[in-house]
């Protein structure tokens, strides 16, 4: 990383925006600095659209007079907080009063009282964020460092300004942003701060699911998620968050042998997917997909280590884990499901002859979601045997070349039987009844097997044939 100076802060500080809070503050006689999130990213070079300015005073009327000048820009007042945005262009422009604050032990909600720059750089969670630059007139884009941020940028450490103990019990989200920090920066929690996020893992319990989940997305999402859920082990939040997937952690030995260790192995998953994918809920499945193994654990003396149906059980585990994690209950659930569901298949479709009837129930299955199942078995082979994981690879180019072929042939991908239920009815002159679900499904897997092509006319004729076998007469 380039060591940029205040001269080379200035350059930064060129957009009109800067300049229009410089000469109204100046009007006003007024301190004021951008701050924070966005100063870190100028060191980082990390291109940023979220400016946070800080002012000694009310950065509401700050807001209001910048916000006129630019060109009456709609203004969104937050009266409670004492802050004020506006969207100029693609960036986003917050304005905030100087703030000291103290916290009350069981709530995020502090008591606010006006401060200066300092006491509002006290409050703030690591000396990478804390950071200001002054817009000033006498001393524009100087930077402001009082804890030695840019040297902990330089160093890569994440660090608290105060004592962890504060910092952390004054608002404990910080603990999931110090990892999601390292994970995302690749940066390393410094020992006192690690040892702050071990000290207070309990007081994660008052933060609000929704912003965990935001943090833990944000870790699923970055360059090596593996970082964060390490980090997240080690420090015991893990258990307290997601138990169903510490308790993946370790392995079992019986008569000298032991299964490898799914947390490790999970790990490596997600973080095989990621150059493949950056759908948030396709990683999320690779993190899932084997969440069952543990309960499903067996040693069988022949065999050895099982899992047996893991993948059904952990399907059906996931609705509860995302409940509980505050993802959503819609169809990315679904689509998570899906994948845990079916994650095995392309493995043992791999593993044998891969016969037309076996692809076309596949892709009959997965739907649209065939290439992303995919991605996930491929991400899923984790073997340090360089020979099976050749093997693997090439057998799984001989599914995908048969997955094109048989789409292109029978088009069986979402597909519904040519006859519908109210025609059976319609031509045996019967009700509902279990019959019809058999004879659908009969037809069904006449298609899939390759018995009758996916065609109107010939599922037609199946269906008085099977019909009749069953005893039933067309009335028509
Ligand atoms: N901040 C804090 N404690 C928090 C959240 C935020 O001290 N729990 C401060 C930090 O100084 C941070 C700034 O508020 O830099 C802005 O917060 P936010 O926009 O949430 O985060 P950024 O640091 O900008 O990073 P990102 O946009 O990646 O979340």
């Amino acid at each position: 990383m380039k060591k940029i100076g205040s001269e080379g802060m200035k350059k930064h500080l060129n957009h009109p925006v800067f300049h229009t809070i410089r000469d109204i503050a100046s009007e006003l006689n007024r301190e004021t600095y951008v701050i924070g999130g966005f100063v870190r990213d100028l060191y980082l070079e990390r291109p940023s659209k979220d400016i946070d300015i800080v002012t000694i005073g009310s950065g509401i009327e700050l807001a209001e007079k910048v916000a006129k000048k630019l060109g009456n820009l709609k203004l969104t007042v937050f009266k409670n907080f004492g802050t004020a945005m506006f969207k100029y262009r693609d960036l986003e422009v917050e304005f905030v009063g100087a703030r000291k604050e103290s916290y009350q032990r069981h709530s995020r909600k502090p008591i606010v009282e006006d401060g200066t720059l300092e006491d509002d750089q006290n409050r703030r969670d690591f000396t990478i964020n804390a950071l200001a630059l002054s817009l000033n007139k006498e001393s524009y884009g100087e930077l402001l460092d009082p804890f030695g941020g840019i040297e902990d940028i330089e160093k890569q450490i994440i660090r608290t300004p105060l004592d962890p103990l504060i910092t952390f019990s004054d608002d404990p989200l910080r603990m999931m942003r110090a990892i999601r920090f390292a994970t995302q920066l690749g940066f390393h929690i410094e020992e006192t701060t690690f040892e702050g996020i071990i000290n207070n893992k309990e007081r994660i319990d008052i933060v609000s699911g929704e912003r965990v989940a935001d943090e833990l997305n944000k870790i699923v999402m970055a360059p090596r998620p593996s970082i964060g859920f390490k980090l997240l082990e080690r420090t015991g939040l893990l258990k307290i968050l997601f138990p169903e997937l510490q308790v993946m952690k370790g392995v079992d030995k019986v008569n000298g042998r032991a299964h490898k260790d799914n947390f490790y192995h999970t790990l490596e998953v997600l973080d095989r997917i990621v150059p493949n994918t950056d759908n948030l809920w396709l990683r999320w499945s690779a993190i899932l997909h084997d969440i069952a193994k543990p309960t499903t654990k067996r040693y069988d003396k022949k065999t050895g280590w099982t899992f047996h149906n893991h993948n059904f059980i952990g399907e059906k585990m996931i609705p509860g884990i995302f409940r509980r994690l505050k993802l959503p209950q819609n169809e990315k659930l679904k689509f998570v499901q899906k994948m845990v569901g079916l994650h095995m298949r392309p493995i043992v479709l791999s593993e044998e002859i891969v016969t037309d009837s076996a692809v076309r129930r596949l892709l009959n299955e997965a739907g649209d979601d065939i290439e992303d199942l995919m991605t996930l078995c491929e991400a899923d082979i984790t073997s340090k045997n360089p020979e099976k994981v050749k093997r693997y690879m090439r057998n799984f180019k001989v599914v995908r070349r048969k997955l094109k072929e048989i789409e292109e042939k029978d088009r069986v991908r979402n597909f519904q039987p040519p006859v519908t239920g109210e025609m059976i009815m319609d031509v045996f002159g019967i009700g509902p009844c279990k019959e019809i679900g058999d004879l659908k499904l009969a037809i069904k897997d006449a298609i899939l097997d390759g018995e009758i092509p996916n065609e109107y006319e010939e599922a037609y004729a199946y269906m008085l044939a099977k019909g009749k076998e069953m005893g039933l007469i067309p009335v028509k």
